[in-house]
């Protein structure tokens, strides 16, 4: 359906602006977008279609601070994110 974010993650009900937005402050592994909302992976079937969206923005700098993280995601850049 057109507007509604497919989930990525059923365990814990993270769909997939969540997973972008998470990825947009330059985690480097699965878990991580997991430990940004405060939760622990479960069964893990997630864990392919995270790792595509953390691919997808690895040019993001961990080292700066998180604006200028989120100002290199091409999601925030493009329009389709909004960043917090
Ligand atoms: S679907 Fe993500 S931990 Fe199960």
């Amino acid at each position: 359906m057109f507007g509604v974010a497919m989930f990525i993650c059923n365990c814990r009900g993270l769909n997939e602006q969540k997973v972008k937005e998470a990825a947009c402050t330059g985690v480097k592994k699965w878990q991580d977008i997991h430990s940004y909302y405060g939760t622990e992976p479960s069964c893990g079937k997630c864990s392919e279609e995270i790792r595509q969206i953390i691919s997808e923005q690895k040019d993001v700098q961990v080292g700066k601070n998180l604006f200028a993280r989120l100002s290199q995601c091409d999601w925030i850049r493009n329009g389709i994110l909004k960043s917090k």
